[in-house]
């Protein structure tokens, strides 16, 4: 059997190296080790010897981990490369051929083009922009049934960058409760919410929930491959069975320096420099749209570097992106991507001059559309 192409990975895969501007990042302008370390930190590192590390995370970062984590212990923590791992191994390790997955949409894509690769009956429900981006609840109780195997997630969402409210929340852990289904919750833009305030996370609020978040976004530290599952014992057992079969163990280097980016004052001020540049970029982002409201209408992220814009001008999302990155070398993400034409996703975590050079290729070809 073919998986689908992920074409939001694919185009990004294809593309971001060589355009000029890409704007279709979903994190923030990463950090250097220069910046994050010390000089003391920085020499530890060139004598820390490189094999294996432990394969489900070592033990200290673990407990790192842990401690973002009401009542967890190290015992509930995999860590894995990457929340794409993450994602994988929860699909993977829970779902069988026939089951019913009940899936958030529109989301990252991956659980969605897995779970139909492992032979799932995929639902989705979905967020819907007259809701502000929130669920219709009475629609998500019709699609959540007894045969419901597991409800997922992403909140913080991508791409809306909207936020579950406290009502949505306790619906779907009502629901999961009422079909005894496991929750998955992408909650990797957690810590990335633009007024600071961190919101809940979906462990510990029920007992089958399989959490998944790292420091790829909202640390901006994608390249460490640096994320997790925070999932009950047993699960986290289960997951890291799994993991055994996928890349065995995270990079020991990777692991060191998570560790020290978790230390709660480096944790601070790398989670304060990314709010204020979101909120900057944001605010600078928003004047730029103000001017051609005509085109766009946009209801601002709570959470994330990606802006999510409905256009108003006759050009289908995917040819609309292509011209950009043909004529003008820049790379945005299509609404198709998400099966959403009209919109596009607009990376706005870059540095503030090279989001205003992005952004000025984009006025050009709004000129071009608008004089043809
Ligand atoms: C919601 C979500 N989950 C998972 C991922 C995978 O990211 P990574 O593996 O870099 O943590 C992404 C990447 O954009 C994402 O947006």
């Amino acid at each position: 059997m073919n998986i689908e192409t992920f074409e939001l990975e694919r185009r990004q895969s294809l593309w971001e190296n060589l355009v000029e501007y890409n704007l279709t990042e979903s994190g923030i302008h990463p950090f250097t080790l220069a910046e994050l370390l010390d000089s003391d930190q920085l020499n530890e590192l060139n004598n820390l010897r490189i094999g294996y590390g432990q394969t489900n995370g070592s033990i200290s970062l673990r407990d790192a981990i842990s401690k973002l984590y009401p009542s967890s212990t190290r015992e509930n923590i995999l860590v894995t490369n990457g929340s794409a791992e993450a994602n994988f191994i929860s699909i993977w390790s829970i779902l069988e051929k026939g089951d019913e997955y009940v899936l958030m949409l529109p989301n990252y894509m991956q659980t969605w083009g897995l779970a139909k690769f492992f032979g799932a009956n995929v639902k989705p429900f979905y967020l819907e922009e007259e809701l502000n981006w929130q669920p219709d609840l009475e629609k998500l109780k019709d699609i959540v049934t007894k045969n419901t195997k597991m409800i997922s997630v992403c909140n913080p969402n991508n791409p809306t960058g909207s936020i579950l409210s406290e009502e949505a929340v306790n619906c779907i852990i009502d629901l999961a409760e009422e079909a005894d289904a496991f929750i998955h919750s992408d909650e990797v833009y957690r810590g990335a919410e633009l007024d600071g305030k961190e919101i809940d996370t979906f462990f510990s609020k029920y007992d089958k929930v399989l959490a998944v978040a790292g420091l790829s976004k909202a640390y901006s530290l994608p390249g460490l491959r640096m994320e997790w599952i925070v999932a009950p014992e047993d699960i986290a057992a289960k997951a890291w069975a799994y993991h055994d079969y996928t890349t065995i163990s995270p990079s020991v280097l990777s692991q060191q320096i998570a560790e020290w980016a978790l230390q709660p004052e480096k944790r601070a001020m790398i989670l304060s420099r990314n709010r204020k540049m979101l909120n900057d970029n944001l605010e600078f982002f928003l004047e730029w749209l103000e001017t051609r409201k005509h085109l766009f209408s946009f209801i601002p992220q709570k959470a994330g570097a990606m802006s999510f814009i409905r256009y108003n001008i006759d050009i289908n999302s995917t040819e609309l992106t292509e011209r950009l990155r043909k004529e003008k070398s820049l790379l945005i993400v299509a609404g198709d991507c998400f099966g959403m034409d009209k919109y596009l996703r607009i990376g706005i975590g870059s540095e503030k001059d090279y989001l205003l050079k992005g952004l000025e290729r984009f006025e050009e070809m709004l000129e071009d559309l608008i004089d043809a």
